[in-house]
């Protein structure tokens, strides 16, 4: 079922404007994921999508070719599950994966087969039977997930259903999350402000920034080809090289770097991954911390930038310089970004 939303805005009655006007497609099956700082509009969207929210005169809402823009969220058939599971805490996993099953009064042989597949799918056969309090959280927002699919829904909305977990859990449960969506192939949207969760989830992902999109495309595409300094510093974590232009070129504190032609009116950004240490590089610094993180050192070299800020770089390798030691850097002309804080071409 295809999910299309189009010119949809909402304005809340004490005038915040929390959505500009809006358009967007999410195709068949496609896991899209809203990315964007807390307060940016993700909750608005997903919840003008669920018909839990009215949005402004003007705006449409499309389940594949048919307008639900004024129909109640229980019409729409659509699966959602928050960052607060919202179980019942003493029925079983089983009774509360079953749930919207029964209340759609799906004859109970039936019902049981689809919450036995859902159960296999979401890897919870084995705890069917326990009270769902007896569950960690990981398991828990699993339940959560298999309740929400198992009645079939047209579109699944998920909002930020990591969030709640500790770190270590969050990271594994994200991958598991990924895999499990696609089993499901239902069109999905995944509310995040996370971009490791976008980036690992997601098909496509839209950036968003105080109510509007900034950028929709495949997570390589956002990434290799950011729109706006802020997809840039949003997903990958660029940073801005400021100094003087001379002829062509930046003026760093630590030295010289070549820009490309056209670039003049544009700012430069980099990312740390981009950065390599190099005997033969134009620019100079000093090493101010080294930190090991298992792929690759994390280093923070200062007298590189002009503004003072110090530089980060990630080195692959087995070694790494000193705290105080004096490197040389390059940068691939390729991997610098070139932005306005506008995004530049159609959105
Ligand atoms: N019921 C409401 N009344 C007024 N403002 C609201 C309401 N709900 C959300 N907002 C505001 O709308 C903006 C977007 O909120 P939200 O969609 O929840 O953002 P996000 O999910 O990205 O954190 C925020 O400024 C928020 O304070
Ligand atoms: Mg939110």
């Amino acid at each position: 079922m295809t999910l299309t939303v189009k010119n949809t805005a909402k304005t809340f009655p004490d005038g915040t404007r929390a959505l500009l006007p809006t358009d967007l497609t999410v195709g068949e099956g496609e896991i899209l994921s809203l990315l964007g700082p807390s307060g940016c509009g993700k909750t608005t969207l997903l919840r003008i999508i669920a018909g839990l929210e009215q949005p402004d005169a003007g705006s449409r809402v499309f389940f594949g070719e048919t307008d639900v823009t004024g129909l109640a969220v229980e019409r729409r058939n659509v699966g959602m599950v928050f960052q607060s599971y919202a179980l019942f805490p003493n029925m079983s996993v089983r009774a509360n994966v079953g749930y919207g099953l029964k209340v759609r009064h799906v004859p109970k042989a039936e019902r049981d087969r689809r919450v036995d597949e859902v159960l296999q799918l979401c890897r919870l056969a084995d705890y069917a039977d326990r009270p769902v309090q007896a569950l960690s959280g990981g398991q828990q927002q699993r339940v959560a997930l298999a309740r929400a699919v198992a009645p079939r829904p047209k579109i699944l909305l998920l909002d930020e259903p990591l969030s709640a977990l500790d770190a270590a859990l969050r990271d594994s449960l994200r991958d598991e999350l990924a895999a499990m969506l696609r089993q499901f192939r239902i069109t999905a949207v995944f509310v995040t402000h996370d971009q490791a969760e976008a980036l690992a989830i997601a098909d496509r992902i839209a950036v968003m920034s105080e109510g509007e999109l900034q950028q929709v495309g495949a997570p390589e595409d956002l990434y290799h080809a950011p729109a706006s300094a802020f997809v840039a510093r949003f997903i990958g974590n660029a940073i801005p090289l400021t100094g003087e232009r001379d002829n062509g070129a930046l003026i760093l504190k630590g030295g010289r770097l070549e820009l490309a032609e056209n670039s003049a009116n544009k700012e430069v950004y980099v990312r740390a991954e981009s950065i390599r240490l190099d005997p033969e590089g134009s620019l100079a610094g000093v090493v101010e911390t080294a930190v090991f993180s298992g792929g690759h050192y994390r280093l923070a070299i200062r007298d590189v930038l002009s503004d003072g800020a110090l530089l980060q770089a990630h080195h692959p390798g087995k070694t790494a310089p000193k705290s105080g030691d004096t490197v040389r850097l390059s940068i691939s002309p390729s991997d610098l970004l070139y932005l306005s804080d506008q995004p530049s071409g159609p959105k």
